[in-house]
């Protein structure tokens, strides 16, 4: 038996328990994982009040770190003892001991990297990848703006852009802290909401908008012509704003949505090659990286609330002993 966090209603981390169930079994191409860290993403809280309606019980989670413990007879990458980080986003289930998980999700974690690190930044960093490369390409020179810039994806896609040739990227916060530490995360110029919403004019070719809420409908007006706007989320859960369809045909713009999880579950061999360079990219420190707090799994229920309140300024990461 291992232990793992479970969400038996809809009624948040308050109501999460941290529980016995049977160990995994690995198919024959799965990897089991001995969890050190589990990455906590805002959505994993979400999930755990009604976001998606996933089926009860379930276990969130979406990307793990930790050393392999065993592996199906056609795992030929991997062995026993390997340090590896590993998406879990594929059915979820990080939030527990043991995972076991297809080989193509699991990338190795070079000696010197640090498994938490490994864990808080390998979704994010991979969703920034591809969305840049692949949903809403960025060309080199070309303008990026992004909200929640201090965030774990909105850090990411800020200097994934950057890293890919952008000439301009610009951030929005809502706090002089977090404008303060977007400004050392690299960005060219960073707003506060406010500020943006009522006095730039600024243009951009992506604007992506992990937030959602009032300002999602005005992106439009902070486009240039043929400029996307990228909805990857909506951490605020306001409403969404009604959106004219006749403002893309008449401005020559698009807008795309992007899911991460998805496109895992059908582009298996992509994600994989995706999860090396993003574990390269980090290794070589050629992104800064959020800062990370580490919390007992047993202490879970409070760290997730204090995250959802919008109390931790970095990346959560459960840790089991
Ligand atoms: N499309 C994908 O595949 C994909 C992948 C990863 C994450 N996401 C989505 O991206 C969003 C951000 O996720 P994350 O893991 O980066 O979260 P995070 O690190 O907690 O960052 C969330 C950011 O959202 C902003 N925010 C605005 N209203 C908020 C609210 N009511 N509660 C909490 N945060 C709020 C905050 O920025 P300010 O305070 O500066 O506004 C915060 O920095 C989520 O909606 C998540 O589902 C999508």
């Amino acid at each position: 038996m291992m232990k793992a966090l479970l969400v038996n209603d809809y009624n948040g981390p308050e109501t999460m328990q941290y529980t016995e169930i049977e160990n995994p079994a690995p198919k024959d191409n799965e990897v089991v994982i001995q969890v050190q860290y589990s990455g906590v993403g805002l959505v994993d809280i979400l999930f755990s009040r009604g976001f998606g309606q996933r089926k009860l019980p379930f276990i969130p989670g979406l990307e793990v770190s930790g050393t392999v413990k065993n592996v199906g007879k056609n795992v030929e990458k991997f062995k026993k003892g390997d340090r590896v980080a590993a998406l879990t986003i594929n059915g979820l289930k990080g939030f527990a001991e043991l995972v076991s998980v297809g080989e193509d999700y699991v990338v190795k974690v070079p000696d010197e990297l640090d498994l938490g690190i490994a864990a808080g930044t390998l979704t994010n960093t991979a969703t920034a990848l591809v969305l840049l490369k692949e949903i809403t390409p960025i060309h080199v020179g070309g303008s990026l703006l992004v909200y929640g810039a201090t965030g774990g994806l909105g850090s990411q896609v800020g200097q994934i852009a950057k890293l890919l040739g952008a000439q301009k990227v610009v951030g929005v916060v809502s706090t002089e802290s977090k404008k303060v530490k977007a400004e050392q995360l690299g960005f060219d110029h960073v707003y506060l909401q406010e500020e943006f919403l009522n006095s730039s004019n600024e243009l951009f070719d992506i604007v992506v908008d992990p937030i959602g809420g009032k300002q999602r409908k005005l992106n439009l007006d902070r486009l240039n012509p043929y400029g996307s706007l990228a909805i990857v989320g909506n951490a605020s859960q306001e409403e969404l704003a009604d959106i004219n369809p006749d403002t893309l045909w008449l401005k020559n713009l698009s807008i795309t949505g992007f899911n991460f999880g998805m496109y895992t579950s059908q582009y298996t061999k992509r994600v994989n090659k995706y999860l090396e360079w993003a574990i390269q990219l980090i290794y070589q420190k050629q992104l800064d990286l959020p800062t990370v707090y580490k919390t007992p799994i047993s202490e879970a229920s409070e760290s997730l609330i204090k995250l959802e309140n919008g109390e931790i300024n970095g990346k959560l990461l459960l840790e089991y002993h």
